[in-house]
């Protein structure tokens, strides 16, 4: 089917094929036929990259410009809605009926407010948390969504995030019966499952716009599904290197999957030395361009600096301990195809689209700390199978697994190349999870009796693959909860929230935390410290995993407690007495004083030396203390613990920075971070009136402060910057950023 034929506005098809898109892909034809054009509600479960996203555009335009409808679309992560936004964006030259131009939106932060002006949007971009946080908000404009499309919908079966998604579902096709549903998902074995859920038709394809072979190594040679064999050089006493080394003398990539962060980081370096040897001299250049550019970006540490000598080898390792910018740039550098093997944890494998020649599992087991070893699913081989092949550059893309005895292949081939994947299973029934979610249905009046809640539950996938009744008693129980700690109000049958209850729901936390920090406010410890306070939210269910002590550390940690026992609003459990919480508690103390650290300027790097935490977790520690510092603020608001109102509005400004209280003020300008900031005060530029007094020379002078930025700050301070002084401070950075590509 041509895109010229399609039932949609001529504006529409003129942007897809002036993005090169003639042919529908076959399983875009399919949906077609299906009905997806026609408000057909439909599953499409089709392999990566075999166009599913062209088919929600098609849709959602043809809501917008025909039926003045508007669309949602929920994404699992934010990386991905960011990605989807960039997307959409190239329709929004097309003009509606009423002369204005089709407009997208995006709302991914922020978990404590509706987002009004969302409303003026037709096709608006979230994930699936924060479409979760804006039906608790009751937003009015998700009343008017006529097309909500799921992405990645398989998602379902995630222990954490897969409930969110049942819930937000359920909860959409309850407020607004007529929507129409795509759901789009990876090849599942219950397909038909989801899609009675959800009331809707399916399409399942296989197909793939690049082949795919899949195999088994065993030292020299592949054992392919298909029956063939391939013989592998031997380099190096390691198969896998020996693969990677092949797929790039063969002017492919190789994207390597290791168990750990630890194996890929490993992996990743001993891969190197080889790669290196066979790179041209232009791609080289290339690469120290970008090794220089991943030193400049954010702090530097001795991962930034290991990575970045990896990637002048053509090398690179992903994982979630890296910062948020060094994951970007190691992104799009393969991406871009300039290096040429990286080696991820498995968490790379869905979310961003970052396709290789050859995929490689070293590992068909995954490590949890405190678990142990366990075997992958096949669902979850398959999508790290499914990124081979590059669409444009490669004819067929390779999958393989790593075997290191003739039974263990034996098993990989039985156990994943030729198994079926598993069946999704709704993750629903957890009382953490259900707690929250039967708060919110009443705080956000969605129902006011047991019966209105037991019903709404009643339209979750949960219930559609088990029954209501298996959960009633969790839901019971948590009734019982919530009203005991006054959130839920109750006059015979009728359930209402109270004040407390409509709050906690929307702050978006688990009624426990609630409990924790309302509890904690109403005794106060001896001294009101940060620490206090860290150690609070660190004490909430919500902070997460708790970070545990190394054994190196329990001695200084015990001193440190001692230290500080009277900041704490929480009493040290008996080391003796109980020993869990105790350990426990540990980790809480931990994260505290990774965070005090934090905001005493600590750098990065001291950090994954003293503590052991990197960037990447580091960063996420902090998004989760900015938000329970709030819902603290929040609630001492609520509860008239005043005198702490100050202090955490202080913390969320310093945690959000990482600084000490005395940067505070020149941190508010744009381009000045902790490390400048620093740089500034230490160099006298204490407030932001020294600085509008300060001359521009004085300020390029310093180190990390070039004139552009010295220029911006200075008018962000009302400065002002005389022309032909500008002039010749950008001829002197000119010749300065010449010699240094030059050299
Ligand atoms: N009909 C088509 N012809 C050519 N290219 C297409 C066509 N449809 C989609 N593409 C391109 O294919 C690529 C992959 O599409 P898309 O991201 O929609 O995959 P997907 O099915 O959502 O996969 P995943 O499961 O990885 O999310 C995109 O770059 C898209 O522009
Ligand atoms: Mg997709």
């Amino acid at each position: 089917m041509k895109i010229t034929e399609l039932p949609v506005p001529e504006s529409v098809k003129e942007v897809v094929l002036r993005f090169g898109i003639v042919d529908l892909y076959p399983p875009q034809e399919e949906a077609i036929r299906a009905g997806a054009l026609e408000g057909r509600n439909l599953v499409l479960a089709s392999p990566t990259a075999s166009g599913k996203t062209l088919v929600a555009e098609l849709c959602a335009l043809k809501h917008v410009l025909e039926k003045n409808g508007k669309t949602i679309y929920l994404t699992p992560l934010r990386a991905l809605a960011n990605e989807k936004f960039d997307e959409f964006k190239k329709y929004t030259t097309i003009r509606k009926a009423d002369g204005k131009r089709v407009s997208i939106g995006i709302s991914t932060g922020d978990f404590d407010s509706s987002d009004p002006w969302l409303e003026r949007y037709d096709i608006i971009i979230t994930t699936n948390e924060k479409a979760d946080s804006l039906l608790r908000h009751r937003a009015k404009w998700m009343d008017d969504i006529s097309l909500i499309v799921a992405d990645e919908v398989h998602l379902l079966n995630e222990a954490e995030r897969g409930p969110t998604l049942e819930v937000v579902l359920a909860r959409l096709m309850q407020i607004n019966p007529d929507m129409q549903i795509l759901a789009l998902s990876a090849t599942i074995n219950n397909v038909e499952e989801i899609a009675g859920w959800l009331k809707a038709g399916y399409v399942i394809t296989e197909w793939r716009p690049v082949a795919l072979k899949e195999g088994i190594l065993l030292r020299e040679e592949i054992q392919y599904k298909d029956g063939g064999a391939r013989k592998i050089e031997k380099k190096t006493s390691n198969s896998l290197i020996n693969l990677a080394l092949n797929t790039v003398k063969s002017g492919g990539q190789a994207l390597v999957f290791a168990s750990t962060r630890r194996n890929s980081a490993a992996l990743a370096k001993k891969i190197s030395d080889h790669v290196g040897e066979v790179l041209s001299k232009p791609a080289r250049r290339t690469l120290e361009h970008e090794a220089e550019k991943i030193l400049a970006a954010g702090e530097r540490t001795r991962i930034s600096e290991g990575l970045s000598e990896l990637v002048k080898r053509g090398t690179a390792f992903h994982h979630a301990g890296l910062a948020g910018a060094h994951r970007k740039l190691i992104e799009d550098s393969f991406r871009q195809r300039k290096t040429k093997v990286l080696t991820a944890t498995p968490t790379l494998a869905f979310g961003v689209n970052l396709p290789a020649r050859t995929v490689v599992i070293q590992d068909y087991r995954r490590y949890e700390p405190g678990y142990g070893y366990y075997p992958i699913s096949v669902l979850e081989y398959k999508q790290m199978a499914g990124r081979a092949g590059r669409p444009k550059y490669d004819k067929v893309g390779e999958a393989i697994l790593i075997a290191k005895t003739a039974d263990e292949a034996d098993y990989l081939m039985g156990s994943y190349v030729l198994a079926r994947p598993e069946r999704i299973w709704s993750r629903l029934a957890v009382e953490r999870i259900i707690r929250v979610h039967v708060l919110a249905t009443i705080a956000a009046d969605f129902a006011h009796t047991e019966q209105g809640i037991y019903d709404f539950f009643g339209r979750t996938f949960y219930s559609y693959q088990y029954d209501v009744k298996a959960i009633r008693s969790i839901i019971a129980k948590i009734l019982k909860y919530l009203y005991d700690e006054e959130m839920l109000d109750v006059s015979g049958e009728s359930i209402h929230a109270t004040k407390f209850g409509k709050r906690v729901s929307e702050l978006y936390i688990d009624p426990v935390s609630a409990v924790v920090i309302r509890d904690s406010l109403g005794r106060k410890p001896a001294y009101l410290t940060d620490l206090s306070l860290l150690h609070l939210i660190a004490h909430t269910p919500d902070m997460g995993p708790i970070m545990r002590p190394y054994t190196r550390e329990l001695d200084e940690m015990a001193v440190f407690m001692e230290d500080h026992r009277e900041e704490l609003f929480v009493d040290i459990p008996n080391e003796w007495g109980d020993h869990i919480a105790y350990e426990e508690f540990l980790g809480e103390v931990k994260t505290a004083m990774v965070l005090n650290a934090w905001i005493e300027e600590t750098s990065e790097d001291t950090m994954i030396e003293k503590f052991r935490v990197q960037p990447g977790d580091l960063y996420r520690t902090i998004e989760n203390a900015k938000w329970l510092l709030y819902a603290t603020h929040e609630l001492a608001a609520l509860f008239g613990s005043r005198e702490v109102l100050p202090l955490t509005l202080e913390l969320i400004e310093r945690v959000s920075k990482g600084i000490k209280k005395e940067l505070l003020p020149i941190v508010k300008l744009e381009g000045v971070g902790r490390v400048r900031g620093r740089i500034l005060y230490n160099a006298g530029y204490k407030t932001i009136e020294d600085i509008k007094h300060a001359a521009l020379d004085n300020l390029t002078n310093l180190p990390l402060i070039g004139p552009r930025l010295a220029r911006k700050i200075k008018e962000q301070v009302g400065g002002f910057v005389k022309k032909e002084k500008w002039e010749k401070l950008e001829k002197e950075e000119e010749w300065k950023q010449k010699a240094i590509t030059e050299y």
